[in-house]
């Protein structure tokens, strides 16, 4: 059998991205092997657990036997927790139709992308990106325009260089703000500007804020703060990242009635809706104490401190102070153009996965992503093995 024994799509999703877990790939196999390994390579502490009240409303809500179909978009008191939330971040009043809920904020990408992007498109999307970004964006046949946001710029994208890449051919811009892996914030006026911009251009602003609620210096502004609810705009998060449920697969995209409408058909033929004790336990989630997100966000953004500062004066290296999220970026590109090296040097050497950054865009090569996952010792300890790399690298 061969790939051509497939849809287009199936090759389309097949690409960088997929590559990109194999250090993180290899780390699991000889962690399983029995192997003492510490996993920074991926954006969850596996040690930690779903808040316990959450845990405890899923459990109460099997017990109570709701184990059937569901609505297609969500049950109604979730969409209602989902909007008044995304009413907290941004002032936009909406209605229960104007959010969906899918599988995670991946799925609901997926089905963004599905819904509004075919062949004949072209679809900007912000380097360094996530890295399912280009399957997800492309799947259905559109062309990825990249522009890149640089480290000396604090990864904030320029506003002139998105302008420059519209085309008449282009359907939408994607921005991810709080950016994962960059941890930038993007500042409130850029994303006023880039909200006026695709207005003007009568483009899809396709916002992912799956790192809203994760941010530890600064604020985070989505542009549905700039939006009206029927413009072009949709916004897709997820409780993965805030309430550590990334398991649960419970995430939304939020937009026009219309296109929710359009979601409904998509998820009626896709997941054919969610299940229940996991949106009881969401709405539990979202509407319950808080404090459990608070307390991490600011472990996350002590985390970031102590690494960037034990990382601060290695030669030839460099480690950018992130402002959300759960990842610190290494630039490694004095050392080596190829950050697949130093990652799989670093696994041999110390036990520790990091992502290489190539699968988040091509100037990316030679970055390297470490999560910040682990407690605070285990990653001063990481620093100390990267500095021995760092000083002893040929
Ligand atoms: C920027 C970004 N978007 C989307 C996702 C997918 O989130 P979810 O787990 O809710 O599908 C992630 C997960 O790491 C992410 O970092």
């Amino acid at each position: 059998m061969e790939m051509s024994d497939f849809t287009g799509l199936a090759a389309r999703v097949s690409g960088k991205g997929a590559d990109a877990w194999e250090v993180h790939r290899i780390a699991q196999e000889r962690k399983e092997a029995g192997a003492e390994m510490l996993i920074l390579s991926i954006g969850e502490d596996v040690a930690a657990r779903t808040p316990d009240h959450v845990v405890e409303a899923c459990v109460e809500s099997l017990n109570k036997g709701r184990h059937h179909y569901s609505d297609m978009i969500g049950q109604p008191n979730l969409r209602k927790a989902i909007v008044d939330h995304h009413y907290a971040l941004t002032n936009q009043t909406l209605s229960v139709g104007n959010c969906v809920v899918f599988a995670g904020a991946q799925n609901a990408l997926y089905a963004v992308s599905s819904c509004l992007l075919e062949a004949g498109d072209e679809v900007i999307v912000v380097e360094p990106y996530y890295s399912t970004y280009p399957a997800t964006f492309t799947a259905n046949g559109a062309k990825l325009v990249t522009i890149v946001a640089r480290g000396e710029n604090g990864f904030q994208p320029d506003l002139s260089e998105i302008k420059s890449a519209i085309t008449p051919r282009t359907k939408a811009l994607v921005i991810n703000s709080p950016a994962n892996p960059s941890g930038a914030v993007f500042e409130a006026g850029l994303v006023e500007q880039i909200a006026e911009l695709t207005r003007a251009h009568d483009l899809w602003l396709i916002s992912d804020e799956v790192y809203s609620d994760f941010v530890f210096e600064g604020r985070h502004v989505s542009p549905a703060s700039y939006m009206g609810v029927d413009e072009k705009c949709v916004v897709v998060s997820s409780l993965s990242k805030s309430h550590r449920m990334a398991g649960w697969r419970v995430g939304w995209a939020i937009g026009p009635q219309l296109l929710c409408e359009v979601f409904e058909r998509f998820a009626l033929c896709s997941m054919y809706g969610m299940p229940m004790f996991t949106q009881d336990a969401a709405t539990v989630a979202l509407t319950g104490p808080q404090t459990e997100t608070e307390t991490m966000v600011a472990e996350y953004g002590a985390r970031a401190k102590v690494v960037v500062e034990a990382l601060s004066n290695l030669p030839r290296f460099g480690a950018g102070a992130p402002k959300a999220g759960m990842f610190v970026m290494l630039d490694v590109r004095e050392l080596t153009s190829n950050g697949t090296e130093f990652s799989m040097r670093l696994l041999d050497q110390s036990g520790i996965s990091t992502l290489p950054c190539g699968s988040f865009g091509e100037h990316f090569d030679g970055f390297v992503r470490m999560s910040l996952c682990a407690p605070q010792d285990k990653l001063k300890w990481a620093c100390g093995e990267i500095a021995t790399l760092v000083k002893g690298w040929e």
